[in-house]
């Protein structure tokens, strides 16, 4: 007899799918969950190759962009959402300097599996990328988090009524050029782990293995070694305490990055 009459006295609920690498998605997810006030984050890397609850009517992915565009490890996640058409679904890509059409490609690939995005949302946050750059001081990255507080409020308000709204790119000349990259480098992305070695300071702690998401690293005699399943997430290099993992050259000079309030305890359980 109710079939067809929206319950609106039964409590909406929201279930946050994040990736993180240096925790940057991590913050911005449990600040989003805690302004929404009922919602639960699930860590995509640990249900990756499970049975996901698609419990809750509204549905948000919360991850970093990689060059230009969405890790591979989303981009495979989203047919796990397929069984959810019903859903309202929203996206919010933290990035450290050019986001370009990541959010574009979520809705298209979203579509493909007939699934709409409804609104999608860029955050900037510190870099992580050391094989390029080191991390940015302190007081910058402080400002950083302190400008997501206001956006994710706003996030929050959008997305507990359910709204449409705008899905955020950087300027059409940027965006399609930088997508280019994408296109033609993201494929390489599994076997770029090949930059990766450990210097003389390693000693043999085994965080590396415990912290990458896939399980792409094992120790061998002692040292890390990595398996050519890579997401370049840079967790095990930027968590490991005695700052030994390198890639390529130019990296043993760099400051390492991983955001203050997230603990590596953190990335290390299944689900927060
Ligand atoms: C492999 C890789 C590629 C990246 N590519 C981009 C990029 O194209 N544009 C950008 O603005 N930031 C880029 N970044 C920076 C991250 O998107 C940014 O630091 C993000 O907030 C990291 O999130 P996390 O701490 O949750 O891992 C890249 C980082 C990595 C590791
Ligand atoms: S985390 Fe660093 S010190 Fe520990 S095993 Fe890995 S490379 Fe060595
Ligand atoms: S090997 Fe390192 S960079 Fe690659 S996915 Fe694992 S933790 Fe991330």
């Amino acid at each position: 007899m109710l079939r067809g009459i929206k319950l609106h006295f039964i409590k909406m609920s929201t279930t946050i799918f994040y990736f993180t690498g240096t925790g940057n998605c991590l913050y911005v997810a449990r600040n989003l969950a805690n302004e929404l006030g009922d919602a639960r984050l699930v860590n995509i890397a640990s249900v990756i190759d499970k049975n996901i609850d698609l419990s809750g009517q509204r549905i948000g992915l919360v991850y970093p962009v990689y060059m230009f565009g969405m890790p591979l490890i989303v981009s495979k996640f989203i047919k796990k959402l397929k069984a959810g058409k019903d859903k309202y679904f929203f996206a919010v890509a933290t990035y450290g300097g050019k986001a370009c059409n990541t959010l574009k490609q979520n809705a298209r690939e979203f579509a493909a599996f007939g699934l709409k995005l409804s609104a999608g949302f860029l955050i900037k946050m510190p870099g992580n990328y050391t094989p390029l750059y080191g991390a940015i001081n302190e007081k910058s990255q402080n400002r950083l988090f302190e400008e997501s507080h206001d956006k994710i409020k706003n996030i929050a308000r959008i997305v507990s009524s359910e709204q449409t709204a705008r899905i955020e790119t950087d300027s059409f000349l940027v965006a399609g050029l930088f997508s280019l990259i994408y296109k033609l480098g993201s494929g390489k992305i599994p076997a770029m782990d090949k930059g990766f070695w450990p210097d003389e300071k390693c000693n043999s702690c085994g965080i590396c293995v415990k912290v990458c998401p896939v399980n792409n690293v094992e120790l061998a005699s002692g040292k890390p070694k990595w398996l050519g399943r890579c997401q370049q997430c840079m967790a095990c290099l930027q968590w490991c305490p005695q700052e030994a993992i390198q890639y390529g050259k130019n990296t043993a000079y760099r400051k390492r990055y991983h955001h203050p309030e997230i603990k590596l305890e953190d990335l290390m359980h299944n689900n927060i």
